[in-house]
């Protein structure tokens, strides 16, 4: 008569069905599917590809400046959707670094952002003295009273990121001419 072994055995299978079970349920967003951007990942951005933009759409607020755009990397040719882990930062940039705008979307998902500009998450990021990036505010859109308004018509009411940039789906939320898929 031997009960021990199979109990052993039968705890052992159950404790490992149990951990298949858990491992279902509880598994982390794989790798690949989803990016979320730390403020270090806009580290050195102001060396990625830059493009000067006419910069009609400015926040309210915005010290004055040249616009630029700048992408971490182009996407591949043949696309129609920009790869998750895309990074896109908009600057206005007077003299003083530390008093840039600095705007940023980020393709986090390909659900995220769902009922606005799918797929991308939006930041507001500031730089200090020696240049280090800090997010201010990330998500789906901005918090309320950082929106956008009509250059020199401080009536109007702000927009939020999706007002504009959910309207270029046909090029996945980017607006910058020399973003074309
Ligand atoms: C009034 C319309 C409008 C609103 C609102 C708006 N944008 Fe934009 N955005 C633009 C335009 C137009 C461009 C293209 C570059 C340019 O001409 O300034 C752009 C470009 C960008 C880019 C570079 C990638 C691209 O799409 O070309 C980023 C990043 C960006 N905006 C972030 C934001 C964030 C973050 C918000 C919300 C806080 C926001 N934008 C709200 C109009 C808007």
């Amino acid at each position: 008569m031997s009960p021990p072994v199979p109990i052993v055995v039968l705890v052992a299978l159950a404790s490992v069905l149990l951990a298949l079970g858990c491992g279902q349920t509880d598994e982390p967003v794989p790798v690949g599917d989803s990016f979320i951007a730390l403020g270090r990942d806009f580290v050195g951005f102001t060396e990625w590809e830059r493009f000067a933009v006419p910069g009609d759409a400015i926040p309210t607020g915005a010290a004055p400046g040249p616009a630029y755009v700048y992408a971490r990397e182009l996407p591949p040719p043949g696309l129609s959707r920009f790869p998750v882990g895309t990074m896109l930062v908009k600057t206005i940039e007077p003299a003083d670094l530390t008093q840039w705008t600095i705007h940023a979307m980020v393709k986090r998902s390909p659900t995220f952002n769902a009922e606005g500009t799918v797929g991308w998450e939006f930041f507001e990021l500031v730089l200090t003295a020696d240049q280090a990036p800090v997010i201010l505010w990330r998500g789906t859109g901005p918090p309320s009273g950082h929106g956008y308004g009509s250059v020199g018509d401080p009536s109007t009411i702000p927009l939020v990121c999706s007002d504009c940039h959910a309207g270029a789906w046909t090029n996945d939320g980017v607006l910058t001419a020399e973003l074309r898929l």
